[in-house]
């Protein structure tokens, strides 16, 4: 396997488990020293640690609530000092509180502010703090669901827009980094067989399978494959793009 990321370094948010966990470990194949951050799986998380350490790369875990956009500025920091560099920000970490409709009294408003946090300023503030450190040609890759583009089902109006939001930040990031050559792009996932999803397997409702083109969970890994040749040295003039990995549920 070629370490075309030999020599970077990348953080991905949210790397204790499911898709993050499958990111860092392709980061890792490709020869990048990788951190990642966790909120509450402080043991998944040592354990990811030690299957990256496995592979012969540098790599740490990091605690950081992505619900507190002050902790962005040290999750970077920290990340600076264990791995020498930032070359690569995967957001990947979010939450998807999805379910009830909008005019539904039983609705948790609190909960659907949080999730707000969670997914777009702790995202923005992830952004902003990286690109004090990235190089020109630095790379910054968010993950975002087809959601964000189209709405089949009711119950989803805060976590979509929490998605759809970032599309917007990244083409805005992207115009304002090209004259560095940093890339900034959205990856939209599919529906995964993550903790996420739990619960979901062979429970969906019609309508939501038939929204895909091609029914079925989306493997983490084939997302992980976007991330990575979005980090790596062929994809230089993607920037401001949002690519698809969501069995065309946005076809
Ligand atoms: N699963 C799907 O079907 C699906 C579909 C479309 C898009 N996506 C997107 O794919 C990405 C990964 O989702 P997933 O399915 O892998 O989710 P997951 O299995 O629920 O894992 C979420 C990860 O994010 C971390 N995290 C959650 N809240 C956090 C916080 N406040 N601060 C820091 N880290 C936090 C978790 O850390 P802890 O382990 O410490 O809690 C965990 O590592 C998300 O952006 C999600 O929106 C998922």
């Amino acid at each position: 396997m070629s370490k075309t990321l030999s020599g970077k370094v990348a953080l991905v948010t949210g790397g204790s488990r499911g898709l993050g966990v499958a990111i860092a470990i392709a980061l890792a194949d490709k020869g990048a020293d990788v951190a990642i951050s966790y909120v509450a799986s402080e043991e998944k998380a040592a354990s990811v640690v030690e299957q990256l350490k496995a592979k012969g790369v540098k790599a740490v875990a990091i605690k950081a609530d992505q619900g507190d956009p002050s902790a962005s500025e040290p999750l970077i920091r920290q990340v600076v000092e264990k791995l020498g560099k930032l070359d690569i920000l995967v957001n990947n970490a979010a939450v998807a509180w999805q379910g009830k409709k909008i005019d539904d009294p039983e609705i948790d408003n609190a909960a659907m502010d949080r999730q707000w946090t969670i997914n777009t300023m702790g995202v923005i503030a992830n952004i902003r703090a990286a690109v004090k450190v990235l190089p020109d040609r630095g790379r910054i890759i968010s993950i975002g669901s087809g959601l964000g583009t189209r709405i089949a089902f009711p119950g989803t109006a805060d976590y979509a827009a929490t998605k759809a939001a970032i599309v917007g930040y990244t083409k805005g990031a992207a115009r304002d980094l090209g004259s560095r050559h940093i890339t900034v792009n959205v990856v939209q996932a599919g529906m995964m067989d993550t903790d996420m999803a739990a619960g979901s397997k062979g429970k969906l409702p019609p309508i939501i399978m038939e929204s895909h083109a091609i029914q079925g969970y989306v493997p983490v890994e084939e997302v992980a494959a976007a991330v990575v040749f979005l980090a790596g040295p062929d994809a230089g003039s993607i920037t401001g793009s949002v690519i698809d990995v969501n069995g065309g549920f946005t076809a």
